[in-house]
């Protein structure tokens, strides 16, 4: 009999082909884990799923005693209970560096936006005001030779790094859980506390992964300290950002730009502010969607959930002692 595994967004259409031939495959899609039966009734007897963001709580494992392997299909994982999984002895595994230069690219690319004010421009030519697209209050600002402040330097914070240092000559500050040495001589970056790269850097870059300790790591106080004309990124989660500080900080002047991949609700409310805001370059969080990149997730993904299913260690698990465990 072929093991049940369940799908749900996202998964590229070759891999979920390659799946559907070798298991019992369930695929659902935009499932609500709590309310959604037919994916209640599969979890009873699902060895493994797959897919991106789910929330994989207590509640929800308590409703899989069969379950092995949760593979999810983005670098993040704050949407896995870790412990509870780890508990129960089941695997958790999720896609980092098939998507680091994508990300990078990603936060270039709004960074860019909000800083030459790529879209406002873009919809006034279209509109057919090309002259009034020229007046000096529609110039934007330079980002080469400024000073750029990554917090988070891990894979995609280095990668950020390389490109500011190399393709736009910045200057680079970081702020990190641990120093990286190796990124400080690689591409001239300096180390520094919170508040002093947030007084300092021209583009204040949030690339750090959602935990408990960086939840709201951006509030009121975060945004006081940045200069006015600060234009702020966000690629990491919306959560690490105290959303209601940041419309306030954008609408008293107290930063000049943000550039955002995600939101503290996602899609996000129609009502939100933000997207009344002309000087606010929003994505609908794709850092890493591009062909290419969502296809190796997809795959690393699929290897992670086969290599689990058949008593492998997977290529990039999160929670290396329930491998040890089960291997004992
Ligand atoms: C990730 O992989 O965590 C990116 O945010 C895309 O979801």
């Amino acid at each position: 009999m072929k093991k049940k595994i369940i799908v749900y967004e996202r998964l590229e259409k070759p891999v979920l082909e390659s799946l559907q031939n070798k298991y019992d495959v369930k695929f659902l899609k935009n499932i609500d884990a709590k309310t959604n039966e037919e994916f209640l009734e599969h979890l009873k007897d699902a060895e493994g799923i797959i897919g991106l963001a789910l929330e994989v709580n207590k509640a929800l494992l308590d409703n899989a005693p069969n379950l092995k392997i949760v593979s999810n299909v983005s670098v993040g994982y704050n949407n896995l209970d870790i412990e509870e999984l780890s508990k129960r002895n089941i695997m958790a595994t999720n896609t980092p560096d098939v998507l680091t230069d994508t990300v990078a690219d990603t936060v270039f690319g709004i960074l860019l936006a909000a800083a030459r004010r790529i879209p406002e421009l873009d919809h006034l030519v279209k509109s057919k005001q090309w002259i009034e697209a020229l007046g000096p209050e529609y110039y934007g600002v330079d980002v080469h030779h400024k000073t750029i402040g990554i917090i988070g330097m891990g894979r995609i914070g280095q990668a950020i790094a390389k490109r500011a240092k190399f393709g736009f000559d910045m200057n680079v500050l970081y702020h990190s859980r641990t120093r990286k040495h190796d990124a400080e001589e690689k591409f001239d970056a300096t180390y520094c506390s919170l508040e002093k790269l947030l007084a300092e850097s021209d583009f204040p870059v949030l690339i750090t992964p959602l935990t408990a300790e960086t939840t709201g790591l951006i509030g009121k106080k975060e945004f006081q300290l940045m200069k006015h004309s600060a234009i702020f990124i966000n690629a990491s989660r919306g959560k690490t950002v105290v959303e209601k500080d940041l419309i306030e900080a954008l609408q008293t002047g107290e930063i000049a730009a943000a550039g955002l991949d995600v939101f503290e609700q996602e899609p996000v409310e129609p009502n939100n502010p933000l997207l009344d805001m002309k000087n606010v370059v929003t994505l609908p969080h794709v850092g890493s969607s591009t062909y290419e990149t969502e296809l190796k997730m997809s795959e690393l993904a699929a290897r992670n959930l086969e290599a689990g299913l058949n008593g492998d260690k997977p290529p990039t698990l999160i929670n290396p002692k329930v491998w040890e465990l089960l291997t004992k």
